[in-house]
């Protein structure tokens, strides 16, 4: 079972000091979950600057009345992680994730599926927004390929991908296990390829042409997104 540690009702000022003495006692590919009340950025920006290399942060609920982050202490600390690893494992995180979701549908519990699909969707748009946002920019930028590259092709696949993400929601909250069912392997068909695509070409590609600096700083603007 995932360590939780809910700071909410904890004085401000004791927070930060319970979650690094968590954090430390943590082995290397152990996580938790941490639950607080606002969006807790400058616990990132001090989780950066202290560990730098050594720790995931996956946002997995963004408000408004609780703001959920797992935090994973890395098997290996990697200062120099690579774009295609980090985005790798971010998609490796939401495949387990939509099994669950996948899981609770087939067997009718629907309020864990409700809650395992917005921790996917929230997490796949993250993921598609520091692709866009973050990513994209610095590959068009590097390669001058914008109109015809491949992230041209990722930015149309994206819109279907929001789209059914948007459709599969309604099934789940309207308890339709066929819609859910259909919407899902609609979407598993479309994200098996695309991620493909990224893992073998794009994001490979986006390592060999940007620095090692640049890189480092894509991953931390990523954590923060
Ligand atoms: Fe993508
Ligand atoms: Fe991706």
């Amino acid at each position: 079972m995932e360590k939780v540690l809910d700071v909410r009702e904890m004085v401000p000022r004791d927070r930060h000091a319970r979650i690094f003495e968590l954090y430390r006692s943590l082995k290397p590919g152990e996580s938790f979950t941490l639950v607080n009340d606002h969006e807790p950025k400058p616990l990132l920006y001090q989780f950066q600057a202290e560990h730098d290399g050594e720790f995931d942060w996956w946002t997995l609920e963004a408000g408004p009345e609780a703001w959920r982050v797992s935090i994973v202490k890395r098997e290996r600390p990697n200062p120099d992680i690579t774009i295609t690893d980090y985005l790798q494992t971010d998609h490796r995180r939401l495949d387990t994730i939509f099994e669950g979701f996948k899981a609770a549908v087939k067997e009718s519990r629907w309020e864990d599926a409700a809650r395992g699909f917005r921790e996917f969707s929230l997490g796949l748009k993250r993921h598609i927004r520091i692709e866009e946002d973050i990513l994209f920019p610095v590959f068009e930028e590097k390669t001058g390929m914008r109109d015809a590259g491949p992230t041209f092709v990722m930015r149309m696949e994206h819109k279907e991908i929001q789209a059914l993400l948007d459709r599969i929601l309604g099934a789940t909250d309207g308890h339709d296990a066929a819609g859910a069912e259909a919407g899902s392997s609609n979407l598993l068909g479309i994200l098996l390829d695309h991620n493909m695509k990224e893992e073998h070409i794009l994001y490979p590609e986006s390592d060999a042409f940007i620095t090692g600096s640049e890189r480092a700083m894509v991953i931390k603007k990523a954590q923060a997104a």
